[in-house]
C-alpha cells in the first residue's frame, strides 16, 4: 500500500510540510510506502478552462500535471496538505485541484481515499 502526500506550501522546511512529515513517518512505521511531492518544485499551470476537454487525449498544458496526477490516480491514499492562504489553500493546490478535471472529464477515478 502506498500513501501520496501533495504538499501546496512554497515552503520546502515551512509548517505544512513538516506536519505531512510526521503524518508520512506515522504511516511509514506501520509499513505503508510514502511518497511526497511538494507542488512548488514542479511546473502545474492553472487550468485553461477547455470545457470539453473530453474530447482531448491528453491536456492542452504541456507541463508536469500529467505526471503528478498518474500518481495521484495510483496511489492507495492520498493526503493534500495545504497552508491557509486567504481563506482557502494556497495557488499552487488549487492550480493541482482543478486539473483534476481532466481526469474528472474522462471519468477516470482514484481508486483511494482522500485524507
Ligand atoms: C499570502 C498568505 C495568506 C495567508 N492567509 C491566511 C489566512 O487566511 N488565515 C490564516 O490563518 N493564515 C493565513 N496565512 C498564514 C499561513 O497559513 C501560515 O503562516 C502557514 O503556517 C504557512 O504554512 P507553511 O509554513 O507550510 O508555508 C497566510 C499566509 C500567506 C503568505
Amino acid at each position: 500500500m502506498n500513501i501520496l502526500a501533495i504538499v501546496g506550501s512554497p515552503r520546502p522546511g515551512g509548517n505544512t510540510s513538516y506536519l505531512v512529515d510526521q503524518a508520512l513517518q506515522e504511516v511509514a512505521a506501520h509499513g505503508f510506502e510514502t511518497e511526497k511531492i511538494m507542488l512548488a518544485r514542479y511546473r502545474v499551470n492553472p487550468c485553461l478552462g477547455h470545457e470539453d476537454c473530453a474530447s482531448f487525449s491528453a491536456c492542452k498544458q504541456d507541463d508536469d500535471a500529467p505526471w503528478i496526477l498518474d500518481r495521484f490516480i495510483s496511489a492507495d491514499a492520498v493526503i493534500l496538505g495545504s497552508p491557509v492562504y486567504y481563506y482557502n489553500m494556497t495557488a499552487q493546490m488549487k492550480a493541482f485541484v482543478d486539473r483534476n478535471y481532466f481526469l474528472y472529464k474522462h471519468d477516470i477515478s482514484m481508486h483511494c481515499s482522500v485524507a
